[in-house]
């Protein structure tokens, strides 16, 4: 039953508990050193105050390295603990495990646009199994937008023109409110939605009942014979690299860099390519796709990109279009 105010929102991902410790260890801390200090103002002003004209000026006291050492470092110890511990779940939080399942999120003016691999899309809905690790790809076809799941103590800026990656992994089957957290436009109030957790073999069979045809991998290799890219980028020496097994391998560009090849890199590259050029090719070959390209297309394209690499062998590549595992049986 939920209490008559909720403190908290319900935890519904291996994440929350975490951040409410965190959160919690921040209360102490706070409510703890101010406690502190304004008992210590209100003992000494109480004990130490002058109570009557006939007392005598008290001396002055001029400095006690112990205790300026004790109230330096016992709060620097605290504060270090915060930064430490959230720094830790920070990166926690951003390193998705190789195996998790991609779901694709886009934000629009207002409305949130959930994509999965195998076609499967839907609006202002996201469904997710318990116990599989999902990493989100979030991206926003015109303002800023925030991704926020407050069951999960999931957050996350949706800025347009970059691919932002978070991951989380459910734990409870259930609903649980999505919004909107960013003030995007009139409607921004409207941009709410439901997160609905299910039970992996429910989550398969939700999966197969909305199927509607073409998953991303197929619908992002039309798109790649539209844009002509099939012209340079092929198995044999093209004009441009190979796109076979280049996703999550470090690439070497012509500026000395080393970059892994993940969403935001492709994306960059398909965008703009000479920010990103692959040394060894030639450089100005391939066509700025900057504004020639949208969101939904630009997704389909990396998407099947990736799928052009060895999928992770998990229970989540048989969720994922992009590996064959996932579509191969039919
Ligand atoms: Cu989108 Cu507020």
């Amino acid at each position: 039953m939920q209490p008559w105010i909720a403190l908290f929102p319900p935890r519904a991902s291996t994440n929350a508990g975490q951040v409410d410790a965190l959160y919690g260890y921040l209360l102490v801390v706070g409510v703890g050193m101010t406690v502190l200090i304004f008992a210590a103002i209100f003992i000494f002003a109480i004990k130490y105050r002058r109570k009557s004209p006939d007392d005598p000026m008290p001396k002055g006291i001029h400095g006690s390295l112990p205790i300026e050492i004790t109230w330096s470092v016992i709060p620097f110890l605290a504060m270090l603990v915060m930064f430490a511990w959230g720094t830790k779940l920070y990166f926690d939080s951003y390193t998705p495990p190789k195996n998790a399942l991609d779901i694709y999120v886009t934000g629009k003016q207002w409305m949130w646009k959930v994509q999965y691999p195998g076609g499967q899309h839907e609006i202002n809905a996201l469904h997710v199994p318990t116990g599989v690790p999902v990493k989100l790809t979030l991206a926003s076809e015109d303002v800023i937008h925030s991704f926020y799941i407050p069951a999960f103590r999931l957050k996350h800026d949706v800025v347009p023109g970059s691919y932002e990656t978070y991951w989380f992994q459910a734990t409870k089957p259930g609903r649980y409110h999505l919004f909107c957290a960013e003030y995007c436009g009139t409607d921004h109030s409207k941009m709410t939605g439901w997160v609905t957790v299910m039970d992996p073999v429910s989550y398969a069979n939700w999966l197969s009942e909305t199927e509607t045809g073409a998953s991303m991998v197929e619908q992002g290799s039309k798109v790649f014979e539209q844009y002509g890219c099939a012209t340079c980028h092929t198995e044999a020496q093209g004009k441009g690299p190979s796109l076979r097994n280049m996703y999550g391998h470090p690439v070497q560009l012509q500026d000395g860099r080393t970059v892994i090849a993940d969403e935001a890199f492709f994306r960059k590259a398909i965008e703009n390519p000479s920010s990103m050029a692959v040394r060894g090719y030639p450089t100005n070959v391939m066509p700025v796709f900057k504004g020639q390209i949208n969101e939904e297309d630009l997704l389909q394209l990396i998407v099947y990109i990736k799928g052009l690499s060895e999928p992770a062998p998990s229970t989540a590549a048989v969720y994922n279009g992009t590996g064959q595992a996932g579509r191969a049986q039919k």
